[in-house]
Formats: C-alpha cells, sequence, structure tokens
C-alpha cells in the first residue's frame, strides 16, 4: 500500500537549502511514499487564549497531520536549536490538551545547514519535543546534511552519486519504518 507523508519544512526563508532537500528526498524516495506540504507559514503565535477557538489555519494543520500516514519533519538549526515557526506548529498541533496530533504517528527527522554538523543538535532539541508529543520516532538512521550548492540543484537533483544513495537509502528505511508502526500501531491514533 501507498502511505500518505505529510512533510515540514521548518524554514520560512524563500531559498531554503532545507526545502531544497525536501524535493531531494522526495524526487530519490521509494515507491509507495506519497508526499503533501504541511504548511507553517501561515500560523499565528501559539497562545492558550486561542484552545476554544481554534483559528482556521491552526485547524487545517491538525486535519493535515490527522489525514496524513506519517509526517516527516526537513528542518534547518538556529542557534542550535530548531526555527521558532516550526516549535509554533508543534506546540499548535499538539494542543488542545487531550487532541495531541502527534499521538502515535510515525515521524522522521532530518536537515540540512551550511555548516558540517549537519543540524545534529536541532535534530537532539526536535526529538525530545516528539518524544514528548509521544510520535513514533524512526531513531536510525540519522541523517545529518551538509548542504552545498555543487551537490544539491535548487530542483532537488542530487549531483553526488554516494550523497544520492544515502538519501534513498534513509527514505527506504523511513519507509520500512512507518510501515512497521502501522502494522503494530493499526488503530492506536484513532
Ligand atoms: C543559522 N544557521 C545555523 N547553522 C547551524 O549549523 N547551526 C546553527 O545553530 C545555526 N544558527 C542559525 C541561526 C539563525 C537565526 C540563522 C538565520 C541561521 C545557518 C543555517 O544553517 C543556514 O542559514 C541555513 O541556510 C538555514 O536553512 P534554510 O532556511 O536555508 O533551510
Amino acid at each position: 500500500p501507498g502511505y500518505k507523508v505529510g512533510y515540514f519544512v521548518g524554514s520560512l526563508s524563500s531559498r531554503s537549502i532545507n526545502r531544497v532537500l525536501a524535493r531531494a528526498l522526495i524526487r530519490l524516495s521509494p515507491e509507495g511514499l506519497e508526499f503533501t506540504e504541511i504548511a507553517i507559514d501561515n500560523l499565528p503565535l501559539y497562545s492558550p487564549d486561542l484552545d476554544d477557538s481554534f483559528p482556521p489555519e491552526a485547524t487545517a494543520l491538525k486535519e493535515a497531520i490527522t489525514s496524513s500516514d506519517a509526517v516527516l519533519f526537513v528542518t534547518p538549526e538556529y542557534n542550535r536549536s530548531i526555527p521558532g515557526a516550526l516549535k509554533n506548529a508543534i506546540d499548535w498541533a499538539s494542543r488542545p490538551w487531550g487532541q495531541n496530533s502527534f499521538h502515535h504517528i510515525p515521524a522522521g527527522v532530518i536537515g540540512a545547514s551550511i555548516g558540517p554538523i549537519g543540524t545534529a543538535v536541532a535534530q537532539q532539541s526536535l526529538r525530545s519535543v516528539l518524544s514528548f508529543c509521544n510520535a513514533r520516532q524512526m531513531t536510525s538512521p540519522e541523517a545529518y546534511v551538509h548542504y552545498t550548492p555543487a551537490v544539491f540543484a535548487d530542483t532537488g537533483e542530487v549531483m553526488n552519486e554516494e550523497t544520492a544513495a544515502y538519501l534513498h537509502n534513509y527514505m527506504a528505511e523511513f519507509r520500512d519504518h512507518v510501515e512497521r508502526v502501522l502494522t503494530v500501531l493499526p488503530r492506536a491514533r484513532d
């Protein structure tokens, strides 16, 4: 069967290298995954004052997650953590209390940086947030991507064979992870 993957790009930049990475991952993904971006750029800042009257953008965010079989986070590292815009989206999706949209959802974490650490610290930070949100994360393999324009074309084409194989393997493992979680917990999210 095919699995619907809702993916988050953690950057609001119009020239985001993480959006380029997302394009590359989609191009290199194995059969059986269908991708839809879940937007985070239209959300107001979360406040508990709005728990009783969610804005339509936040309701749409929760519905996009609920209608996905799995979620994939493709995020930059900002100051050794994740960008505030992504954290804001996660906070919205986790609320109102008792209606956390990430409960038991299969999840993957990946990111690209212009520095050699490749978002490793941001990914650890994101993983603790997703753990608390009870998402079922793929913990291995990890993928820390050092972006260079010589390797990644804006279209998502990956010009280096070794990098392409590495990203393909990440997505093949992610597909298997999604299948495994949904086999064990087929109705756990209802
Ligand atoms: C950065 N950048 C960065 N890189 C990194 O490896 N570790 C970090 O902690 C930070 N911190 C950071 C903070 C802020 C506010 C900005 C704007 C940038 C650099 C970052 O990797 C680079 O800007 C990427 O291009 C961001 O990804 P997107 O937005 O292009 O997808």
